[in-house]
């Protein structure tokens, strides 16, 4: 039930600190040790390459995971599709080990794939937020989420709490490799969620911004770089999902090739900046569209702030800031969508769980 709520969609929003102490909770041990089934570890040291396989929401979740995987793990990643990649299906390495990832476990396009890479004899596992549901029934091997109920068509905590427990494969499996971190993944996923509740807390700020920036609006741009790249993915479609108003997440360096013609007086863009070594370079794509008229906003992390930034996230670990920058990227869809009178839960032409192809 929504409570208080005037939507599942924000309720959602709220619960994602809650997810990620529940994941943290789940996933140790005694010994604070990360606890994973062992077949899943053995699985991850087999492979020569991971294949992650997932639609929407989750396929966003997914190149976040890949870079955390490939980072902590040292283990190729490759994120496809789910429905392109029958028929494109690419080369496979000699281990390849399947992941899907899916918010439902029912998705239709995910599904058709785990068939046909059973055939082939290949391994899988999911990461699914419904125990018992087709895609974990089939996969060898499930990873649970852990977030409760997520009811409003827009995923919105399924997606960090998939980036969560992706981060903790990684870390589980360098660990098993004999790596050596230089963090406590458990301890940044616990920072996370205090700053994932500093960010619920100011929902006005998010409502003001959105307010000015997509009241009469037609479309919407999104850029980052790195990791801020793969956010602004996912912002885009939060906000074109609810509001129906077009947007598009680019790459910061591809604008000049081609996207920066698109740019009016007036036109909303919006940039994530949380990574230092592309700092500088994203800042000059928006000072490259704020000259051509548009209507900027910047959200920054502690030590890369300007004064002139919309909002300055707290600091966590530079491989974790999607889980956090996703978070005013959610509310600032969530009002567009609600200050248009659109219905927020329930947007057009969508359904919650796609059993189609
Ligand atoms: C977007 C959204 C969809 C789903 C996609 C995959 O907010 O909800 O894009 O992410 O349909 O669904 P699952 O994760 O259930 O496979």
């Amino acid at each position: 039930e929504k409570g208080t709520y005037a939507h599942f969609m924000l309720k959602e929003i709220d619960e994602q600190p809650f997810v990620m102490r529940k994941i943290i909770q789940e996933y140790q041990d005694e010994n604070d040790n990360i606890k994973l089934d062992p077949s899943i570890r053995a699985a991850m040291l087999d492979t020569d390459r991971v294949y992650i396989i997932a639609a929407g929401t989750s396929y966003n979740a997914g190149l976040v995971g890949k870079q955390i995987i490939e980072k902590l793990a040292n283990v190729p990643v490759e994120v496809h599709i789910a429905s392109e990649f029958s028929y494109n299906m690419p080369l496979l390495s000699e281990k390849p080990l399947f992941i899907f990832i899916s918010q439902s476990g029912e998705t239709a396009d995910s599904r058709s794939v785990l068939v046909r890479i059973k055939e082939l004899g290949h391994r899988s596992i999911t990461v699914t937020n419904v125990p018992g549901s087709t895609l974990s029934r089939e996969a060898d091997h499930t990873l649970h989420l852990y977030a409760g109920p997520e009811i409003a068509v827009a995923s919105t905590k399924a997606y960090t709490a998939q980036i969560a427990v992706l981060t903790i494969l990684a870390v589980d499996t360098a660990k098993a490799k004999g790596m050596t971190l230089d963090f406590d993944p458990l301890q940044e996923l616990g920072i996370v969620s205090s700053v994932m509740e500093s960010l619920t807390d100011q929902k006005d700020v998010f409502e003001q911004i959105a307010k000015d920036l997509f009241a009469n609006t037609r479309n919407a741009f999104f850029i980052g770089r790195g990791a801020d790249y793969f956010v602004v993915q996912e912002a885009s479609l939060k906000l074109k999902e609810i509001s129906y108003i077009q947007a598009e997440g680019f790459a910061g360096g591809e604008l000049k090739h081609g996207t920066i013609a698109l740019i009016e007086e007036g036109t909303p863009v919006i940039a994530i900046s949380t990574q230092e070594n592309v700092n500088y370079s994203i800042r000059g794509n928006v000072q490259e569209v704020a000259a051509r008229g548009a209507k900027t906003c910047v959200v920054s992390i502690e030590g890369l702030d300007q004064a002139s930034d919309a909002f300055v996230l707290p600091h966590v670990h530079e491989l974790l800031t999607p889980l956090v920058s996703v978070v005013p990227m959610q509310l600032l869809a969530y009002y567009a969508a609600l200050h248009r009178d659109c219905d927020v839960d329930k947007p057009r032409n969508l359904a919650k769980s796609v059993t189609v192809e």
